[in-house]
């Protein structure tokens, strides 16, 4: 599968908020709140897609880094359901590294449910290293957060590769 990666456009809203509330079906996000994260200028939101079809949204991702800040924050991943283990996971989170890294970022930060494997193995793969626990944060359910940080080396970036609007799911470390 070729996916293709496009900024996110407000028009983006509703297929966004259709894919947050089928991923996140007990702490999906208000359409309030993600509209405000769509069009905040301290933010980057990517959306997804399969070569050929863009009107088929399989997945998004959002990066929050005020101008001229040196550190930066992944928001949230999602990949359809349907989508899944196709490289799409890793091709959102490294592009939104490159952003980070572009805009002058030296570190990214992220937090994550402790029992969600997949993502945490996603954010490891991609080199983010566990920093600290934040236990009870999520609520319902008393789940802690794990908190990770990505280090951005220039020259040696970790996270490049696949390029920031294309890639095929492989490994283009
Ligand atoms: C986490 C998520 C974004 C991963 O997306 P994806 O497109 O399936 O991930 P990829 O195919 O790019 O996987 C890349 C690597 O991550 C790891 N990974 C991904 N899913 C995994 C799983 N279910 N179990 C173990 N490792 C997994 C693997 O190392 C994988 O490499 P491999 O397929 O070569 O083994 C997706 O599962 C998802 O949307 N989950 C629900 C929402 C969510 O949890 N978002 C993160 C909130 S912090």
């Amino acid at each position: 599968m070729t996916w293709r990666l496009r900024g996110a456009w407000i028009e983006d809203l509703h297929a966004i908020m259709e894919l947050e509330r089928a991923t996140f079906p007990d702490d999906a996000w208000s359409e309030n709140l993600m509209r405000a994260e769509l069009e905040s200028e301290h933010t980057h939101y990517i959306v997804a897609f399969p070569e050929g079809d863009p009107t088929d949204l399989r997945g998004y991702a959002g990066l929050m880094m005020p101008r001229g800040a040196t550190e930066a924050d992944i928001q949230t991943v999602a990949v359809a359901a349907d989508a899944r283990r196709m490289g799409l996971g890793r091709l959102l989170v490294r592009t939104l590294v490159n952003t980070a890294r572009d805009a002058g970022a030296h570190e990214v930060f992220l937090e994550v449910r402790e029992d969600n494997t997949a993502a945490r193995s996603l954010y490891t793969e991609l080199g983010f290293e566990q920093i600290g626990v934040r236990p009870g944060y999520y609520q319902p359910g008393n789940v802690a957060a794990v908190v990770m940080k990505h280090v951005i080396r220039r020259g040696s970036e970790s996270a490049s590769g696949g390029g920031p609007e294309s890639g095929d799911g492989g490994d283009p470390r």
